[in-house]
């Protein structure tokens, strides 16, 4: 049994030590806004925040979760950060099919707790793990310099 910390609960998880965090939010928890796309840390659908980090829960062990802060896309509308990217992305229509959102979103909430005011090349290096097979990259860009208020608002 390990017991972790998600999105401000304790959760007592009944799976292997070597489990996947995703399998656990997804199949134990059933957070499933968090996504599966590769299972290799290769394209960023599985992005929650470990300690403040942004980390792909398909290659974290729950064992190295235990004892840390768990945050998943979940709880991003009671994050004052996570709330504006959100406002912001709806704002910009950035979503097409949706399904590399979630970590799209919990990348630029990292990212902006981290950096109030990123430039493109910030914005560019903390998002280049975050695949999106729509395309949606200007429009995330474009959310997320408005989330910080570098942007004008659309409406
Ligand atoms: S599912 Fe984790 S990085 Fe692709
Ligand atoms: S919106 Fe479809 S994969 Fe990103």
């Amino acid at each position: 049994m390990i017991t972790l910390t998600i999105n401000g609960q304790s959760q007592n998880i009944d799976l292997p030590a070597d489990t996947p965090l995703l399998w656990a939010l997804r199949d134990y928890v059933g957070l499933t806004g968090t996504k599966f796309g590769c299972g290799m840390a290769l394209c960023g659908a599985c992005t929650v925040h470990i300690d403040g980090e942004p980390t792909r829960a398909c290659v974290t062990p729950i064992s190295a979760a235990a004892g840390k802060t768990i945050v998943t896309i979940e709880a991003m509308d009671q994050d004052a950060i996570g709330k504006k990217v959100q406002e912001a992305w709806l704002s910009q229509g950035v979503p097409q099919c949706g399904y590399c959102q979630s970590g799209q979103v919990m990348s630029a909430t990292a990212l902006l707790k981290q950096n109030a005011h990123p430039s493109d090349a910030d914005i560019d290096k903390a998002m280049s793990g975050n695949i999106c097979r729509c395309g949606t990259y200007t429009r995330i860009r474009a959310a997320i310099k408005q989330a910080a208020g570098l942007a004008e608002i659309k409406s």
